[in-house]
């Protein structure tokens, strides 16, 4: 004979369930809880490859919930260096902010500028009893990155540590007063370089896939990726591998002089386009996927000025679970609608500022540490 529940089991049944699920929750929580929220729980974090969880700077969250308002979604070219220029753009408070979290993004670049490495390379040092020491020796505070912006509080946390807040006009700040002379100011990007020290194996291989990787283009001053790759490996993140593709034709003498030679061993030089095509043998993510795993560090730089090539790339980033959890760091020059770009990029755009802000949001928030490239 079936058993009849009386409605005051049910209730009990009830409370029990929604008791559980709590419990559950709380778990997951305490789990995916970052490091830097919880000492405690830094075991848990550790034997997690990606944190699920993205928390923006406070401006970051205020300018994606106000960019229609503020006029990131206009027809026609939207000013980028407003909320810079104008309090009224956004509000006094936020203007202010702004100005405080550039103060803490000078003094944090200083620090970059006088960091002393200890060791040429991690991944000779690091075991599961050294690992908290030597990830030590890369941070540029000792009670981590947030303590280096202290005055502001505006950095964004993610699965890779913490990163700058994405904030028009998706570059160095500085570019909006100066003009020209700082349009390829790479400064105003963070690098946790301890969070990414505490994912590294002493097998992790340090990867940069380069789709728009010409040396020349940037003449004496030195090439934006020459800028990535002397930072990372400033850090204790030589490179094994570099794939640089270039659609336009090159003289290989000329490429191997620009090179800076240290670089040379892992440098994979190949002069084609890249294929949007998933899976086509000349799709970057195709050798990513086959070569790579999770425990290496990769990097991938997107900058070929073309969006009918790169917003495919892009897309099935964001659509391949796999790619999600195998790019660590993601750097990308959007060509949008950007009025204070327009004389560089003239009509090789496609979308809003507003719209950059929520794809690299989204980046972020499914666990690519995504960055506005120059
Ligand atoms: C771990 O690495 C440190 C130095 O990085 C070394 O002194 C120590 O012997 C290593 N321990 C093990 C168990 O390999």
């Amino acid at each position: 004979m079936a058993q009849r529940y009386r409605p005051s089991d049910l209730t009990l049944i009830f409370v029990i369930l929604v008791t559980i699920g709590g419990l559950f929750q709380t778990y997951v929580s305490v789990l995916t809880l970052p490091r830097a929220l919880d000492e405690k729980t830094s075991r848990s974090y550790l034997s997690i490859s990606k944190l699920t969880e993205y928390i923006p700077a406070p401006i970051e969250s205020f300018l994606i919930e106000n960019a229609v308002k503020i006029g990131f979604h206009t027809n026609g070219p939207q000013e980028g260096c407003r909320i810079w220029k104008d309090p009224e753009a956004t509000s006094t408070s936020v203007h202010f902010q702004l100005q405080l979290f550039l103060e803490d993004l000078n003094e944090y670049n200083e620090l970059v500028d006088n960091f002393k490495p200890q060791f040429l390379d991690l991944r000779t040092q690091i075991n599961e009893t050294s690992r908290e020491d030597i990830c030590q020796t890369v941070e540029l505070h000792k009670d981590g990155l947030m303590a280096v912006f202290a005055k502001s509080q505006q950095l964004s946390l993610t699965s890779a540590g913490y990163v700058e807040p994405l904030l028009p006009p998706m570059r160095h700040p500085s570019f909006c007063e100066i003009g020209y002379k700082r349009l390829l100011d790479l400064n105003y990007m963070v690098h946790d370089f301890g969070a990414m020290c505490r994912s590294l194996k002493a097998t992790s291989r340090v990867v940069l896939f380069d789709m728009g990787a010409s040396l020349q283009f940037h003449g004496k001053r030195g090439s934006p990726a020459i800028y990535l790759t002397d930072l990372y490996e400033r850090f204790g993140f030589p490179f094994d591998h570099i794939y640089a593709f270039e659609i336009k034709a090159k003289d290989p003498g000329e490429v191997f002089r620009l090179l800076p030679p240290k670089l040379l061993s892992a440098y994979h030089w190949i002069n084609v386009g890249v294929s949007p095509e998933p899976d086509h043998p000349l799709n970057p993510f195709t050798i990513l996927k086959q070569r790579f795993n999770k425990d290496d560090l990769i990097i991938v730089k997107l900058d070929i000025d073309t969006p009918a090539v790169e917003m495919p790339l892009v897309r099935q980033l964001l659509g391949d679970d796999e790619l999600i959890e195998l790019v660590d760091q993601f750097y990308f020059e959007h060509h949008v609608q950007l009025a204070e770009m327009k004389p560089y990029w003239g009509k090789q755009v496609e979308g809003t500022v507003k719209d950059s802000l929520d794809l690299f949001h989204e980046l972020r928030r499914k666990g690519v540490a995504a960055h506005f490239w120059v």
